[in-house]
């Protein structure tokens, strides 16, 4: 079980309580391969809001929930009084009332804290412009089915120090994973939160993508431009931050690439690469439902 009543970042699980959550989500993936589903979450409701659109993280948390027995109710924030200016506070105790967790994608990160603060109930960050905690659950499940093990491991990040570049330096510090980050300068991830994760592995940052690819196990990157971004920063990262198969070379030949989509071929991945054979991206989308299920299980909802 993980202590914390909420998961916005990921930094709100120990170590102990991620592994165990990636390890109970392999689980539970083998037993639904084998036709087994367990009401593990029955009768329990999951309130949905997404302030932003999405295709993995609401399928696969409505499924999610279906397959444990409960139930899920999808709100665009446009479908709430909170787009007719109720508060936060207010929409947090109301939903508290009626549903067993809370997940919710939003642009400030201050929102979805706020829902948490006034929630007697779990809430689950599925995006901010700052963090996506759950993608890197998927990712670090996905890393250790296909390599085995966690702690040792070199990830390279390449292109934007973005809000998945955040949760991802969390995780991969907590759980040993070590990381080389390649970004412009002016799209560096987090300052504060790089020294933080630094004093658990080493976190490199440059400003040269080969340099960070070098011996990489697991390659990693994500659209330059996020949901809450303009257009015109995709220029700073062009060509110069593209993964092709000229980088993927610099990296180990057992590399794996990751993306967690959706993704813009040709911009941040060229076609050959995201389409081929060391791309891991389809396991990684699906295990963002044995994930999150074995999050929400390892809650106190
Ligand atoms: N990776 C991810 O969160 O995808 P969606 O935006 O489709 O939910
Ligand atoms: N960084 C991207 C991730 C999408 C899943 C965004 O925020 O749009």
């Amino acid at each position: 079980m993980i202590k914390a009543k909420d998961v916005l970042t990921l930094d709100e699980l120990d170590k102990k309580e991620l592994t165990q959550t990636i390890d109970l989500a392999i689980k539970l993936k083998k037993e639904l391969n084998k036709g087994i589903t367990k009401p593990l979450l029955k009768n329990k409701t999951l309130a949905m809001i997404f302030q932003k659109p999405s295709t993995r993280t609401r399928i696969s948390f409505e499924t999610g929930m279906f397959q444990l027995g409960g139930h899920a109710i999808n709100m665009s924030a446009q479908d709430l009084q909170l787009s007719r200016g109720e508060s936060i506070e207010d929409t947090a105790k109301t939903l508290s009332r009626y549903v067993d967790v809370v997940m919710a994608r939003v642009y400030d990160h201050s929102t979805i804290q706020s829902l948490a603060e006034n929630a007697s109930i779990p809430v689950v960050n599925g995006l901010s412009n700052s963090y996506h905690p759950c993608q890197i659950l998927a990712d670090l499940m996905t890393i250790k089915e296909k390599k085995g093990r966690l702690d040792g491991l070199k990830l390279a990040w390449i292109g934007d120090g973005n809000n998945v570049c955040n949760s991802m330096m969390i995780g991969c510090s907590k759980v040993g994973i070590s990381m080389s980050i390649a970004t412009p300068k002016e799209f560096t991830p987090d300052s504060s939160l790089v020294k933080q994760c630094k004093k658990l592995v080493d976190i490199d940052l440059t400003q040269d993508p080969s340099k960070a690819a070098k011996d990489a196990d697991v390659l990693v990157t994500d659209t330059f431009v996020s949901i809450h971004d303009k257009p015109s920063r995709l220029r700073k990262f062009l060509p110069k931050y593209q993964v092709n198969s000229k980088l993927m070379a610099r990296a180990n030949k057992s590399c794996i690439f990751m993306h967690c989509l959706p993704a813009k071929r040709d911009q941040e991945v060229t076609s050959d690469v995201i389409d081929g054979p060391q791309s891991v991206i389809w396991d990684e989308a699906e295990n963002r439902l044995h994930s999150q299920k074995a999050l929400l299980v390892s809650l106190r909802i």
